[in-house]
């Protein structure tokens, strides 16, 4: 049977709330959407706060991703204990609270999603991502299992996807914002895209004011992110997934504005 997998790309601010609260439902309508999975990790800008999280859900997304920003309210730590749904990276060392991976019920079939987070550029002390994708795709049983690789670089995103070609049914990259135009089905039957894009402002610097954005290359004080108001957009790809091999058969880069 087949089923329609959404990732969305990091949803940053009020924009990319209000945005994926109005859009997401009439999408998972309009493509017949099974199992949706959203990266929250910009709700706040840095982070994201519980009511941030459970707008996410509340919006339509099965599972919510983070990433470098997880713990950027520090306060979402006791609610990461406490939702199932909400995901940090797996590769995360020693105590940090909350899960990496989970199982969920499709309806009939079991679908694992799993959270990672890449080392170059980002250097935040986590663990091998390769080898804790090797542990943890070794944990529970499923049919399906979706990879949400939140990297920098486009050659370790690029590098995980050959490395899990065939062993997982898609890989998609989060983190930079911007879409990449190379969703494909990898040779041994993985869906893969280097990066889903965002959800928020057009006219921005990365869902950011781009005034604030260029002021901080100038050499000026960053300050706090603000979002520029304006038109928004909602970027992801759709994954059509095959539980009977428990590969991809086709993926589709979405961009709602
Ligand atoms: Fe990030």
């Amino acid at each position: 049977m087949l089923y329609h997998i959404l990732a969305v790309g990091d949803v940053v601010m009020e924009p990319g709330l209000r945005h994926l609260e109005r859009h997401l439902r009439p999408l998972q309508k309009w493509k017949a959407i099974d199992f949706t999975v959203v990266n929250g990790e910009n709700a706040a800008g840095v982070g994201l706060t519980r009511d941030q999280a459970e707008r996410i859900y509340d919006a339509g997304a099965d599972v919510v991703t983070l990433g470098n920003h997880a713990f950027g309210k520090s306060q979402i730590a006791d609610f990461l204990e406490d939702a199932p749904w909400l995901l940090r990276p797996a590769n995360y060392t020693g105590r940090a609270p909350g899960r990496g991976c989970g199982v969920y019920d499709l309806g009939g079939v079991r679908i694992r999603v799993l959270n990672l987070i890449g080392r170059c550029d980002l250097s935040w002390g986590a663990d091998n991502p390769f080898t804790a994708a090797d542990r943890n795709l070794e944990r529970g049983q499923a049919e399906l299992t979706v990879v949400d690789f939140h990297a920098e670089a486009t050659s370790e995103k690029l590098a995980m996807g050959y490395y899990l070609d065939g062993r997982v049914s898609a890989l998609w990259g989060t983190h930079t914002h911007v879409p990449t135009a190379d969703e494909r089905v990898c040779p041994r039957g993985t869906g893969y895209i280097t990066d889903l894009g965002m959800t928020g402002s057009i006219e921005s610097v990365l869902g950011i004011d781009p005034r604030q954005s260029v002021e901080g290359f100038l050499g000026g004080l960053p300050g706090r992110y603000r979002a520029p108001e304006g038109p928004a957009k909602l970027q992801g790809a759709i994954f059509t997934l095959d539980s009977a091999t428990g590969l991809c058969t086709a993926v589709e880069r979405i961009d709602v504005r």
